[in-house]
């Protein structure tokens, strides 16, 4: 691992089993939501790959899998408060059930784009869910139906989250103790 990073101390906030066990039950939730409707799920990359893996295979309903790439963060533990798109979903979703799936909410800038640039593509609906969200740190309004866990407005990694790209294998969600 590069030096810089040698030094950065982790406290264990959220469990492998107290994530999965949420899990599990925010997907009872959507099953009982998408029975007998056909669903497009979204992947928001880079960070809720991992979120999105462990939650669909816990959904049962008619389901396609899709992925979209935003970058907020651009390498730094602050928002740059610019969202950029990196990767468009390939196909169309007129008409369609579709549910983003997020890793965390912070400012709620990405969600607000999100759903910004998805509205006009005529969706049947969007159901948003978060594995985390920090209430504190809201600066624009976005739509959130299902939140795993609100945590407080401290940087976090694991789980498909990344402190400069690392960390993000860590099964369990851990608070950086010594950011600036
Ligand atoms: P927002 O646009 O400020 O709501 O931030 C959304 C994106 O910022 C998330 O999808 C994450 O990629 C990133 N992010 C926000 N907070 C954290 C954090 O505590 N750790 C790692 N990434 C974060």
């Amino acid at each position: 691992m590069k030096n810089d990073l040698d030094n950065l101390q982790l406290k264990t906030i959220i469990t492998e089993k107290e994530i999965q066990k949420r899990i599990k039950e925010i997907a009872t939730a959507l099953t009982d939501k998408f029975q007998k409707k056909s669903l497009v799920a979204v992947c928001v990359l880079k960070g809720s790959f991992i979120f999105f893996s462990d939650l669909i295979r816990q959904i049962d309903c008619d389901m396609t899998c899709e992925f979209i790439g935003l970058s907020s963060y651009q390498n730094h533990h602050q928002s740059s408060g610019e969202v950029k798109m990196t990767l468009d979903l390939n196909t169309a979703i007129e008409g369609k059930h579709v549910l983003l799936v997020e890793d965390i909410i912070d400012t709620g800038l990405t969600m607000n784009y999100l759903q910004e640039i998805l509205q006009p593509r005529k969706p049947k609906s969007i159901t948003t869910v978060t594995l985390l969200h920090k209430p504190d740190a809201k600066k624009v309004d976005c739509k959130i139906d299902q939140v795993g866990f609100k945590i407080p407005n401290d940087f976090v990694v694991g789980y498909g989250l990344d402190y400069q790209n690392y960390y993000r294998h860590l099964p369990y969600i851990a608070r950086v103790e010594n950011l600036n």
